[in-house]
Parts: C-alpha cells; sequence; structure tokens
C-alpha cells in the first residue's frame, strides 16, 4: 500500500478552476511564489517531497499540496495541504505572503521552531492544522487577530506558555484543540466570550488554577476537556452547571478539591471525568442528564451513600465510584430503565469503599458487569451467590475490533491493484480497490463504541454522500485520552473501483472538514489517507 502522496493539486485545479483560466497564461501572484520559495527553503525534505516545488508556477504546474483558485480575477494559493510529508525544519514567516490562504496543513510532519507570529496576518485563514509536529516556543498573541478562523489544531507538540488572552476575538473559531503540550498559567477566563466555542481541549498539559468560572457563560461550548493538569487548589465552579450546552466535561487527574456541585440542571450532559481528584463529601442526589453514558469519579474521597438517582439513566454505560469512602448499600435498581438488547453492556464499578449490605435478591441481567471488590460486604458473605462480583477486576470494555475474515468463504480477489472483498457489499464476493482512512475520535462521549458503530456508519456515509454498504470500519481501538482510533475502508458502489474526481472529493471532504460527525462523537482528527493504486491516477 502506498500512503496517500500523489499529486493532487492537479485533480482539484482541472475540477474547479475554469480550464480557460489556465489557457489564458494566468500565473501565480508573484509575491506568493517568493512566499512558496521562503517556505520551501526553510523546511528539510529528506524525502523530496517538494521536488516539483521548483518546476513553472505553483498553480498552474501542479506543484505537491498546493492548491489555488481565482480571486478578484488573480490566481492565488487558498490551501497548503501537507499533510504527513516527512517534513522537518521551520515554518517561515513568509507563510503570512499567502494573503488568501484559508488551510494551513501541516499536520503529521516533524516541524521545529515556534508558530511565526506573522501568521496572525493572513485574515483569511480558517484552518491552522499543525497537530503532531515538534513545535515549541509560545503561541503568538497575534493568532487572536485571525477573525475567520474556524479551527486551531496544534496539539501534539511541544508549545509552552500561556493561552493568550487574545484568543476571546477569536469570533469565528469553533475548535480549540491544544492538548498534549507544555502551556502553562490559567485558562483565560476571556475565552468564554468566544461566541461559537465548541470544542476546547487543553489535556495533557501544564496548566494551573483556578478553573475559570466565566467559562459557565460560554454560549455553544460542548465539550471542556482538561484532563491531567494541576489546577492544585481549585474546586469546580458550581456555575459550570449553566453551560446548558455541555455535552461533556472531562477534568480527570486535575488535583481539584471540593465537593462535586450538581449538574442536573445540564440537560445535554452525556460523559462527565472526575476521577482522580480530592473531592470530598456526598455526591448530589439530583438526577443527571438521561442522556450520560459515561460518569467516573473514582479515586476520589467521596463519602455518603450510592444515589438512588443513579437509577433510571437509560443510556448509561460506565458508572465508576471506584476507590471512594462510600458506604451504605449496594444499589440493585441501577439497571432497571435500560433497555440492555443487542450489544448493549453496562459497567457498574463500586471497587474498594466502604459498601456494607447488599439486597437479598441481587440479580443483575446479563451484560451487566458488578464489581464490588474491596468492600466489607464481600467478607461479610462468603459463599453467597455474590462472590463472583468480589473478585478484583478492572474495567475492561470491549477495548477494540478486529477484522472479520470474509476471505474464508470467497475465492481470492486479482492480485494486482489491491482488489478486496468489501464485507458489507450486498453483492457477495464483489471484489473492488478500497481506500483507507485512519481517523480518531479525539474527545468521544461515549464509553463503549459498540451500541453506536451502526450510528456512526450512518451519519459518515451519509455525510460523505456514500451507501452504508460502502463504509467498512475495518478495526478500532481505544487509546488513552480515551481516544477512539479507527481504520475504515471506503468501497466504490457496486463498480470495482472509484473514479478519481471521487478519490479527491472523499479526501478533500475529511482533511477539510467539511463534515461534522453527531456530537456524541465528539471531534475527529485524521491520521491518514491510503490511495494504495489510486495513487498512480493521481499522479498521472
Ligand atoms: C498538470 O496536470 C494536468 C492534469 O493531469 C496535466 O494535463 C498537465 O500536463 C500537468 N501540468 C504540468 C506542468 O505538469
Ligand atoms: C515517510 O517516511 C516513511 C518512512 O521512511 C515512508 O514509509 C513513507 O512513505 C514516507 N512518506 C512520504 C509521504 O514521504
Ligand atoms: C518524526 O521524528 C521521529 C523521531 O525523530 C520519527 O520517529 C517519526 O517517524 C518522524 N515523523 C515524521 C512524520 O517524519
Ligand atoms: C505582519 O505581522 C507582523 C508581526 O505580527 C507585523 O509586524 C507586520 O506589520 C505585518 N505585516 C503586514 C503586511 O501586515
Ligand atoms: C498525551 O499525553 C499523555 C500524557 O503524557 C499520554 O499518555 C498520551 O499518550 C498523549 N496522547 C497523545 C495522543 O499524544
Ligand atoms: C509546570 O508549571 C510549573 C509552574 O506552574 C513549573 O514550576 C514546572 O516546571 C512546569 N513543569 C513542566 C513539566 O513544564
Ligand atoms: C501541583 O501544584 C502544587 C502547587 O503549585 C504543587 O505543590 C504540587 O506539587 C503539584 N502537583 C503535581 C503532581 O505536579
Ligand atoms: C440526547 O442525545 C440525543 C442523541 O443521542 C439528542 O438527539 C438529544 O438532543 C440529546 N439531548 C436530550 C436532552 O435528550
Ligand atoms: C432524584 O432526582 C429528582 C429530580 O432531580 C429529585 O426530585 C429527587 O429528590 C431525587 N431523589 C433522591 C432520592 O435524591
Ligand atoms: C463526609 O466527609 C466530610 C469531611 O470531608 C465530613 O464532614 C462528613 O461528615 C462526612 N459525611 C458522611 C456522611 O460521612
Ligand atoms: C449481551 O447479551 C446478549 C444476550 O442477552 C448477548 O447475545 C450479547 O452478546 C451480549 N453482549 C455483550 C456485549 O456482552
Ligand atoms: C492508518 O491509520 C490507522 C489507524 O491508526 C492504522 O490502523 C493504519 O495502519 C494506518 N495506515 C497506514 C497506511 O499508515
Amino acid at each position: 500500500m502506498v500512503t496517500f502522496g500523489g499529486i493532487f493539486c492537479v485533480v482539484i485545479l482541472a475540477v474547479m478552476l475554469p480550464c480557460l483560466d489556465v489557457a489564458l497564461g494566468q500565473s501565480t501572484d508573484p509575491s506568493e511564489v517568493d512566499a512558496l520559495g521562503a517556505i520551501k527553503g526553510s523546511l528539510l525534505d529528506p524525502m523530496n517531497n517538494l521536488e516539483n516545488w521548483n518546476r513553472g508556477d505553483p498553480c498552474t504546474s501542479n506543484w505537491t499540496g498546493v492548491f489555488c483558485h481565482i480571486i478578484n480575477d488573480a490566481l492565488h494559493v487558498t490551501e497548503l495541504q501537507l499533510f504527513k510529508r516527512n517534513l522537518s525544519g521551520t515554518l517561515a514567516p513568509e507563510v503570512s505572503l499567502l494573503s488568501q490562504l484559508k488551510t494551513l496543513d501541516f499536520m503529521w510532519n516533524n516541524l521545529t521552531g515556534s508558530i511565526p507570529k506573522e501568521i496572525g496576518n493572513i485574515t483569511t485563514l480558517k484552518l491552522i492544522l499543525l497537530n503532531g509536529n515538534q513545535l515549541s516556543g509560545f503561541l503568538p498573541d497575534e493568532i487572536g487577530n485571525l477573525q475567520n478562523l474556524n479551527r486551531l489544531q496544534i496539539d501534539q507538540n511541544q508549545i509552552l506558555g500561556p493561552i493568550p488572552k487574545s484568543f476571546a476575538n477569536l469570533r469565528h473559531v469553533k475548535h480549540l484543540h491544544m492538548n498534549n503540550n507544555s502551556l502553562s498559567g490559567k485558562i483565560p477566563s476571556e475565552l468564554w466570550r468566544i461566541p461559537l466555542l465548541l470544542h476546547l481541549l487543553v489535556d495533557n498539559n501544564n496548566l494551573s488554577g483556578p478553573l475559570p468560572t466565566e467559562l459557565a457563560k460560554a454560549p455553544a461550548l460542548k465539550i471542556f476537556q482538561a484532563d491531567n493538569n494541576n489546577f492544585s487548589g481549585s474546586s469546580i465552579p458550581a456555575t459550570y452547571s449553566n453551560i446548558k450546552t455541555l455535552l461533556k466535561l472531562s477534568l480527570r487527574n486535575c488535583n481539584l478539591q471540593g465537593a462535586i456541585p450538581d449538574l442536573s440542571a445540564i440537560s445535554e450532559l452525556g460523559y462527565l471525568d472526575l476521577s482522580w481528584n480530592k473531592l470530598t463529601g456526598p455526591i448530589p442526589t439530583n438526577q443527571l442528564a438521561s442522556n450520560i453514558t459515561t460518569l467516573d469519579l473514582s479515586h476520589n474521597m467521596l463519602n455518603g451513600t450510592v444515589p438512588l438517582n443513579f437509577s433510571g439513566l437509560p443510556n448509561l454505560q460506565l458508572l465508576s465510584v471506584e476507590n471512594n469512602r462510600l458506604d451504605g448499600a449496594v444499589p440493585s435498581e441501577i439497571w432497571n430503565d435500560i433497555v440492555l438488547t443487542g450489544n448493549r453492556s453496562l459497567v457498574l464499578d463500586f471497587q474498594n469503599n466502604s459498601l456494607k449490605t447488599i439486597p437479598a435478591a441481587f440479580n443483575p441481567p446479563q451484560n451487566v458487569t458488578v464489581m464490588l471488590y474491596g468492600n466489607p460486604v464481600c467478607g461479610n458473605s462468603s459463599g453467597a451467590p455474590i462472590d463472583s462480583l468480589c473478585q478484583p477486576q478492572s474495567v475492561n470494555q470491549q477495548t477494540s475490533r478486529q477484522q472479520q475474515d470474509s476471505s474464508l468463504i470467497c475465492s481470492p480477489c486479482p492480485s494486482d491493484k489491491n482488489y478486496e472483498y468489501n464485507p458489507s457489499s450486498p453483492i457477495p464476493c464483489f471484489c473492488a480497490v478500497p481506500l483507507g482512512v485512519g481517523i480518531r475520535l479525539k474527545s468521544p462521549g461515549i464509553t463503549d463504541f459498540n451500541p453506536y458503530e451502526g450510528a456512526f456508519g450512518d451519519s459518515t456515509t451519509s455525510l460523505l454522500k456514500l451507501y452504508i454498504y460502502q463504509l467498512h470500519v475495518e478495526h478500532y481501538i481505544w487509546e488513552v485520552g480515551p481516544r477512539l482510533n479507527m481504520h475504515l475502508k471506503l468501497f466504490p458502489s457496486n463498480t470495482s473501483l472509484f473514479n478519481m474526481s471521487e478519490v479527491v472529493r472523499l479526501q478533500h471532504v475529511l482533511a477539510g472538514w467539511e463534515i461534522t460527525l453527531p456530537d456524541i462523537f465528539g471531534p475527529y482528527e485524521l491520521l491518514n489517507f491510503t490511495l494504495g493504486s489510486y495513487v498512480d491516477g493521481i499522479s498521472k
């Protein structure tokens, strides 16, 4: 298999620009040609991926990763798509001379140095995609000038220093993904003023407290994930119960103290992780939103009893209160309103508390796992039917799934061009050449993907304008975060090969975040796009 490596701007140009313009001999704005020269000059390109960046005109001679449009009768570079090209070196400040740039994509390379402050001059920028590099230095305040910015992805770098207050000016930004860096200082309280902010991911940094109470005024916030920072001395602001749009709050291992506020008023809350803190007092008893799938309060110092209102949560997948100081009875009604059909399951982890009694008839249904190890109730009842629930266990949802092998019943496909069976095809044993797509859900609102796989397939195919049988989720695996890493295969519809414009369309839609998955799946990131034998078609 050959990972995407072709010169697909060729096709984009052919598709998007009237051929006439090229024929008229139009050429790229000269300052932009210079800018591309400077950008190449400060990159290291050991695999010669930018070999053709000195041949003819960037926009009309098919330079790798350069996409152009005609704006005000002149050819301008609008996208730099240099996703996973084995590039290192630095990002030249001259990038700011690309005055009509909308997408700056250097994801999954090895760029070093800092993000140049001149980037703040490119007022047209919509997507800054620099995740998965080795960038260091501070975040420039000037990014706050980018009034059209929709998405800032700088996760998985080594960026230092504070989150600039100027980000409050990003009128159009929806996604701030800054996890896995070395950001420090407070989360600026001004961020609540970003009117469209949906996803704020700052987990795995070195941020300190307090958590901004003002964030509660954020008008659109759905996901706030800040695990593995040190908000020492800070408690969870009670005002967070006012974030009506909040779907996920994840503050694991943040050195938080104090009581858990009553979050029952957040009607969309689907995922709450407050584990590995120093939270004290009782668990609030009011009924949480019916959408909740995951509730992890483990490894705190909570006391009192397990609230009766944990029953009647129809979407619950995981309730963990492991390693606290809870006493009283083991609740026996939690699963009552859950329809456990198909591959639906529920894990209830009560290990290492002080639960002393259990109802006489304690009979959890199949697919409900109850963990009681480390509670006095286990010692009290030797030989009782609950003994099997008293063994030490770790929460072990189905963590991965491998491909089913259909080749056993079908005769082999032709071996040229990477033909494969489409396991979902309505025509049995139909050989076709798939595209491979590695994606990762960065902050999903679920703990068990199994019951959601159907919904994921339905929405992904409908957003990509494919039939449901054109998608095969080959395998998935949960990674730390938790994040869900998946490999998808996209098959042509009842023919063996996609045509090239379809290949380009799919790549562009996925890499440009032109689709939005349902909220429950959270943000996704593209890890790879495997062209396989289509690479020949694309690089002619
Ligand atoms: C660019 O690609 C198009 C379409 O594949 C091709 O016709 C054209 O000759 C290429 N131009 C250059 C300069 O390589
Ligand atoms: C990047 O380098 C790896 C390892 O050398 C290689 O397998 C891959 O094909 C390269 N990709 C590109 C686009 O150069
Ligand atoms: C980046 O560098 C690291 C080690 O220096 C290497 O393992 C990795 O493959 C490189 N990645 C890319 C995309 O070049
Ligand atoms: C570009 O940005 C730099 C630094 O932010 C600034 O000094 C310079 O004036 C800007 N240039 C233009 C042409 O706006
Ligand atoms: C983020 O950082 C955490 C803690 O260092 C690490 O366990 C995790 O693998 C990192 N995640 C990614 C996607 O790099
Ligand atoms: C984290 O921030 C503290 C100050 O808040 C600093 O002393 C410490 O060195 C930082 N740690 C890392 C790993 O950057
Ligand atoms: C967290 O911060 C506090 C106060 O700055 C410090 O005393 C403590 O050692 C830090 N904890 C960790 C795990 O870094
Ligand atoms: C719950 O989730 C569903 C989809 O999973 C969504 O349609 C609905 O709006 C959510 N909110 C409530 C309050 O049910
Ligand atoms: C359960 O929640 C409802 C609604 O918030 C509340 O009225 C009731 O008192 C709660 N029950 C218990 C036992 O706390
Ligand atoms: C829970 O712990 C707090 C101290 O953190 C204590 O004041 C309170 O009395 C305890 N409550 C129960 C029910 O044990
Ligand atoms: C749930 O139980 C059903 C039978 O009641 C079984 O077929 C299914 O495999 C179980 N699912 C899981 C995930 O355990
Ligand atoms: C693409 O990413 C997926 C998910 O991480 C992985 O399983 C697959 O092996 C990757 N493919 C290539 C060609 O790197």
